[in-house]
């Protein structure tokens, strides 16, 4: 690697250990959930601010300093119904559950019996009867954080279950262009050589960034950067490689809706099977299996994947799928 030092700094789903600009709200978690330490009742937060401003992460970062209380983070993204958020939270509790012949009352019950955690549903407006966690609400002094961009979702709420909550707001705001910038400087310095990006071409990446309140959209591009550098075989990177990249974006073809579903599930699980990927699809979207098949095989076509076969798998033939390098990763 010509420019890079550690790439994985620039993956949006990297924990930082550095957390910018958030001492205020990391304060406000902090003291909301303290009573439960002394066996009291903590305050219910309900988090929400627009994408990429540091919810997910802030909130990970609590969690992980976190000693002597359970704490469970749920994306429900991935688990959406009743039966998976609560079999999830029983999971992540030690109570083993399996997958089928379990009813809901009975998985809260063994829930009840661990006594009092934290209970973190991060993208909460993708979870279907939310309100069936009623039970735990009621009886317990859990604390219950829900994260969410959509600010509306609280008025989806059963008036009981909001009633009894009770969430203190805690909005994230998007960052200042100075804010910004030192998020992603900290970034460039963990993923890329010493001096391998010019101080102009950081100061564009963070004004793209802020532009779009988006810290991903600053990692994205750094990513595009790394990508182009390294084929070039550049050690220092100036602005003018925007007008490089450019192109890159215009062979981004425009893509349906099932298939941006799809790609959005092969960027984060990259190198995966056919047969897994449908696995996690499969929570997201409604395709069968077969048309699964098929839309990956027009995809790769569309070279926006990269299959590799790996000879003989568990079930017969497997393959692996990638993105296409020069599809936005
Ligand atoms: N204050 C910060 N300090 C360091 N890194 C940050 C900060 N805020 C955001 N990031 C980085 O920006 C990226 C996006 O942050 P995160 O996933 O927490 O956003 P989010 O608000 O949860 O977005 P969404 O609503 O789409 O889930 C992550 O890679 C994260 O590490
Ligand atoms: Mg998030």
């Amino acid at each position: 690697m010509i420019v890079l030092r550690k790439e994985e700094f620039l993956d949006s789903e990297f924990l930082p250990s550095e957390i910018f600009h958030r001492e205020n709200e990391i304060n406000q978690i902090k003291s909301s959930i303290k009573p439960i330490f002394q066996k009291r009742k903590g305050d219910n937060l309900f988090i929400h601010g627009l994408p990429g401003v540091g919810k997910t992460t802030t909130l990970k970062h609590v969690l992980s300093q976190i000693d002597g209380i359970k704490t469970v983070y749920l994306n429900c993204w991935l688990y959406k119904t009743p039966h998976s958020f609560l079999g999830e939270i029983a999971r992540q509790v030690g109570i083993p559950v399996p997958r089928k012949g379990r009813g809901t009352d009975e998985i809260i019950n063994n829930i009840l019996k661990k006594g009092n955690m934290i209970i973190v549903f991060d993208e909460v407006d993708k979870a279907e009867r939310i309100d069936d966690i009623y039970p735990l609400i009621e009886k317990t002094k859990s604390i219950f954080i829900f994260i969410t961009n959509n600010r509306e979702w609280i008025l989806r709420l059963e008036p009981r279950v909001s009633s009894r909550l009770f969430l203190t707001n805690i909005e994230f705001k998007s960052y200042s262009f100075e804010q910004m910038e030192d998020i992603i400087k900290w970034r460039i310095k963990m993923a890329f050589k010493p001096s391998a990006l010019s101080p102009e071409l950081i100061t564009e990446v963070s004004r793209r960034a802020f532009l779009k309140r988006d810290v991903r959209n600053g990692l994205f591009l750094l990513k595009k950067i790394a990508r182009r550098a390294e084929n070039d075989g550049l050690d220092r990177v100036e602005i003018n490689i925007f007008e490089k990249i450019q192109g890159d974006f215009k062979l981004k073809p425009v893509l349906t809706e099932n298939e941006e579903i799809i790609v959005g599930v092969i960027k984060s699980n990259q190198g995966k099977t056919t047969g897994e990927l449908y696995d996690i699809y499969s929570k997201k979207g409604s395709l069968t299996q077969r048309a699964f098949r098929m839309y990956i095989k027009k995809l790769s076509e569309k070279s926006v994947l990269d299959v590799e076969e790996t000879g003989k798998g568990f079930r017969g033939r497997s393959r692996r799928i990638f993105l296409n390098k020069k599809y936005g990763v």
